[in-house]
């Protein structure tokens, strides 16, 4: 199935954890993919590469809170793949993130939080529309989290940021809505992702509660988002937009 053939896709962080299996997933619907990430992607991207064809995918390293790098890594794109489609802003901080009493958290981690998960969408958004609104197409997807529908205890700076993405969705949607982009949020549950497992207290803490909230009592792995996310880059849904789509067995009604 080639359901994005001739897309070009930008995925922050799309080197390790959820954001591999992102990438992954484009390129195999036919995208070319820009696998963009803090950390090297040239091995992810040659690996999708063989798979789906020599220049379907390139990589690039930056990081997504600074403006100048944000701004190279969009030429990059453009002059390696002459436009952006799509949009996946899922780089965050957060598998290595502590739990914390809100009074314990410092200044400088709240902060680092929000410059990498809203800081960075937004710098992305900045920077990829214009080339969107010149072809009058884009589709962006933020994402979110399911801890912003219930708010969860000592992890106040990540839910914070990603409750700000799922604003930041519903007010850009309104704006870019007259140029033919849609922009939805993608919201998981927890998810198994290879990141996530090395964080033993994450896991000790949310797998079983987890399973418990769902519909459907199983842990989550990140190939259960790609199809939500395949749904949101396609023609599919040409009419969403603005809307939060959880991928969390049944645990939040958005
Ligand atoms: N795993 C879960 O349970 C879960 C649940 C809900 C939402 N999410 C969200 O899904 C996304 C992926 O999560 P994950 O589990 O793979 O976690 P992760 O921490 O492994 O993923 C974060 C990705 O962002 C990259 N990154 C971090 N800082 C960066 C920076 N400054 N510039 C560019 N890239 C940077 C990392 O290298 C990594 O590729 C995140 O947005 C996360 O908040 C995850």
């Amino acid at each position: 199935m080639s359901r994005l053939a001739g897309r070009t896709a930008i995925v922050t962080g799309g080197a390790v954890g959820i954001g591999r299996h992102y990438s992954e997933a484009l390129a195999a619907q036919g995208a070319e993919v820009m696998v963009a990430d803090i950390v090297d992607g040239a091995a992810v991207a040659a690996e999708i590469a063989a798979k789906y064809g020599r220049n379907s995918t390139a990589s690039a390293i930056f990081d997504v809170s600074d403006e100048k790098q944000v701004k190279g890594l969009i030429a990059k794109t453009m002059e390696r793949f002459g436009k952006i489609d799509i949009l996946i802003n899922n780089a965050a901080l957060y598998a290595p993130l502590p739990t914390l009493k809100v009074e314990e958290i410092d200044v400088e981690l709240w902060d680092r939080v929000m410059a990498i998960n809203i800081r960075g969408p937004f710098l992305m958004v900045k920077h990829v529309v214009p080339h969107m609104i010149a072809r009058k197409y884009g589709k962006i997807v933020n994402i979110g989290s399911g801890t912003v529908a219930r708010g969860i205890p000592n992890f106040s700076h990540y839910v914070t940021s990603k409750g700000a993405v799922t604003a930041f969705t519903r007010t850009i949607s309104r704006e870019l809505g007259e140029h033919g982009i849609c922009v939805n949020t993608l919201a998981p549950g927890y998810t198994l992702s290879e990141t996530g497992l090395k964080n033993a207290t994450h896991v000790a803490q949310s797998k079983a509660s987890s399973i418990q909230r769902r519909a459907l009592k199983r842990d989550e792995y990140p190939e259960d988002l790609v199809g939500t996310l395949i749904y949101l880059c396609s023609s599919d849904s040409d009419f969403v937009t603005g809307q939060v789509l959880a991928v969390d067995g049944g645990a939040n009604n958005t």
